[in-house]
């Protein structure tokens, strides 16, 4: 807790129109020859984005061959396809084309090729740590998980959705052309946008460390972010607002927005990632149905953050306690959800509450996946787990 840090962000951007022509020679720069495009259920076939980039390949005279199919939560066993791919064909580059999903099954295969002795899945089992990984990089099509330039992947087998963090599998590029995220649906925007404010917001409610800078930088991140979301609920084919959110979604997950701060609480993530788990969720939708219950839960162990959270971020005018002003910005942003058509319950997320046996089934899978507790802004432990799930559960 003394506000030291490291910011490790070796991730070439390059942003912009028509960036995503420039794949072929950014592949070529890291060293690559024999590429692996990976993508997802077809929006990218369906946008003609899959035939610029492999133009763009052939125009660099590369060898590549393709893998889509990749769903949101993206599954293991894909993952295992994509390394027998790769194996075959001699890749030595991985090129995700598409959001969160793509990019971590990408890392996930990236990994395996790295240390092919090992079954990948040990990294998300956490039995072993990476010490290797095969180059990866990144065209975005959606501004959400941040995994463009994170240091974390999300990967779904057995009824579990874990998540394995390593400076390896930062890509080397990625490629943020807004006019692609252009075809995205309002609730993937949405969805993609509270994730976004929710990377930061897990660095920002923190008992650590606080530093000016980051404070600063992470509540015009806030501001910027629900400005321009609000924007596209209403005007989906605002360039400019494409473009403000796009950068955000990196800036919000490479580590920014928590330099100095001893943040990292990350419990609505946690609890989201079980919901994701069992019923498959879309994840911002899943953080914004439980946010509201964890922060009136956990306020008032973070009370000064929460009172600078509802006065900095939210607009609100202090009231004549800190309790109340805290409580009157986290209402804020519930209400700011609600507004985008978020859920903010799990009846709303689930279209039905859930009974108390999933309760317990969801904390107790949440205490094994974080080793018993998590969080920072309030340590949780399984009980409290429940405890927040059975808040939302309305
Ligand atoms: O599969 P396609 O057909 O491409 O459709 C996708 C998918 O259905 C669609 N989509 C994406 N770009 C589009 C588009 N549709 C039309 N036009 C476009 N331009 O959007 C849907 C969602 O895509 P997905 O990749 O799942 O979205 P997101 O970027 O939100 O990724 C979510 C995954 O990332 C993980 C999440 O847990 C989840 O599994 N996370 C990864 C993180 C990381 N690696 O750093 C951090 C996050 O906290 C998160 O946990
Ligand atoms: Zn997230």
């Amino acid at each position: 807790m003394n506000g030291d840090f490291t910011l490790y962000t070796p991730t070439k951007v390059v942003f912009g129109h028509k960036a995503e022509e420039k794949v072929g020679e950014l592949v070529c720069a890291f060293g690559g020859s024999r590429v692996l495009i990976h993508y997802g259920g077809g929006s990218v076939v369906r946008s003609g984005l899959l035939d610029r980039v492999k133009a763009s390949l052939e125009k660099a005279g590369l060898f590549y061959v393709e893998l889509g199919g990749v769903v949101p939560n993206p599954q293991l066993s894909k993952v295992y396809e994509g390394i027998e791919l790769a194996k075959v064909n001699r890749v030595d580059f991985i090129l995700a084309v598409g959001g969160g999903s793509v990019i971590d099954s990408s890392k996930a295969i990236a990994y395996a090729l790295g240390e092919p002795e090992y079954d990948v899945k040990e990294l998300y089992e956490h039995t072993r740590t990476a010490k290797a990984s095969y180059p990866l990089g990144a065209v975005l099509t959606i501004a959400a998980a941040g995994s463009e330039m994170s240091d974390s992947s999300v990967i779904s087998y057995e009824g579990k959705k874990r998540g394995y963090n390593s400076d390896l599998c930062r890509p080397r590029f990625a490629v943020m052309d807004p006019e692609l995220t252009l075809t995205l649906p309002d609730y993937q925007t949405c969805a993609g946008c509270s994730d976004i404010l929710m990377h930061t917001m897990e660095r920002y409610f923190t008992n650590g460390s606080k530093m000016q800078i980051t404070d600063a930088l992470a509540e015009g991140l806030l501001r910027t972010v629900m400005k321009n979301a609000a924007v596209l609920h209403r005007d989906p084919q605002n360039y400019q607002a494409r473009a403000e959110v796009m950068w955000c979604s990196s800036l919000s997950h490479n580590g920014l927005t928590g330099c100095g701060n001893d943040g990292n609480d990350f419990a609505s993530h946690r609890l989201e990632h079980e919901l994701g788990a069992l019923y498959d969720v879309t994840h911002g939708a899943g953080l914004t149905a439980v946010w509201p219950s964890w922060a009136r839960y956990v306020y008032r162990n973070c009370l000064p953050r929460f009172v600078q959270f509802a006065v900095n971020v939210m607009g609100v005018v202090p009231a004549a306690t800190d309790e109340e002003t805290a409580l009157l910005g986290i209402a804020a942003m519930e209400n700011y959800f609600r507004s985008i058509g978020m859920p903010v319950t799990l009846s709303e997320l689930l279209g039905r509450t859930v009974s108390e046996e999933e309760i317990q089934t969801l904390a107790h899978n949440c205490a094994l996946a974080t080793g018993g507790k998590v969080g920072s802004a309030m340590v949780l432990y399984e009980a409290d787990m429940a405890n927040i799930y059975r808040m939302a559960n309305k």
